[in-house]
């Protein structure tokens, strides 16, 4: 059977205001769908892996964090190992409640938000997004978000995170037919006519094979680069430079 050619159109939750009725719902949806997908555990347990500085705050970027809410239950599950962090969630909409953030610094997490659009952030220079005390991240994290992207646009985000932080993971949708059999079924646990119809757009804009590690730019460095399908539904990228970066 051939491959599900890759198909990048608008989402309906993004064309929808931050205080839309029922891009609110579709958002509380989108929490049942992590549980679903397993995104928590499939990011807590790749983030565990990675050998980050100690002695020191660590400083941590989600881009198109949404809610905050997926990176809250990773923080809980990773507060024991990571007990200061500060975190940037980045999003174009601001979605982030004061009772979140008041959950990240109850677990020792400092967090704060940035509304911007991802791409004048990858468009800008390094240093801006850093707090002027240096470029880089020690890691930027993405669930759900890479696939809004055509490959052009995702080439450059690439090439500006990689030149920003030394360890990278997306969590995405799985470009499969069974993952969009099951797209088609999510009305089962619920989800609004918006999360419907996301979700279907969301498996034909995802990834299979090594699609994400091709766009990853050739910077010099050498980087490990790991992607694969993992749990019923995604498909996980990571990337983390070896030696000093
Ligand atoms: C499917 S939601 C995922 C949210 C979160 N990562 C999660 O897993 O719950 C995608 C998010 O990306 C944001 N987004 C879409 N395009 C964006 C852009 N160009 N720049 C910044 N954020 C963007 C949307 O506002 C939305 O919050």
């Amino acid at each position: 059977m051939k491959p599900l050619p890759r198909i990048v159109q608008a989402e309906t939750l993004d064309g929808l205001a931050e205080d839309d009725p029922d891009a609110m719902r579709s958002r509380r949806d989108l929490r049942r769908v992590h549980r679903v997908m397993g995104s928590c555990s499939m990011l807590s347990r790749i983030l565990r892996a990675w050998a980050l500085p100690r002695g020191r705050a660590l400083r941590v970027l989600e881009l198109g964090a949404g809610d905050g809410s997926l990176m809250l239950r990773v923080a809980r599950a990773l507060a024991p190992r990571w007990p200061r962090v500060e975190l940037t969630l980045l999003d174009r909409q601001a979605l982030v409640g004061p009772a979140t953030l008041r959950r990240y610094a109850s677990l020792g997490w400092t967090a704060t938000t940035s509304r911007t659009d991802v791409l004048d952030w990858a468009a800008a220079e390094p240093r801006a997004d850093a707090g002027g005390s240096g470029p880089r991240w020690d890691a930027i994290v993405a669930n759900l978000f890479l696939h809004h992207f055509p490959e052009r646009e995702l080439a450059g985000l690439l090439r500006a995170v990689a030149a920003r932080c030394d360890h990278f993971v997306a969590c995405e949708p799985r470009r499969a037919r069974s993952a969009l059999v099951a797209s088609h079924l999510i009305g089962a646990i619920g989800a609004n006519a918006v999360t419907r119809e996301d979700a279907v757009l969301s498996v034909h804009a995802g990834f299979r094979g090594r699609e994400l590690s091709a766009l990853w730019p050739a910077d010099g460095s050498a980087w490990t680069l790991r992607e694969r399908p993992a749990g019923a539904f995604s498909h996980c990228f990571h990337a983390v430079r070896e030696g000093p970066g």
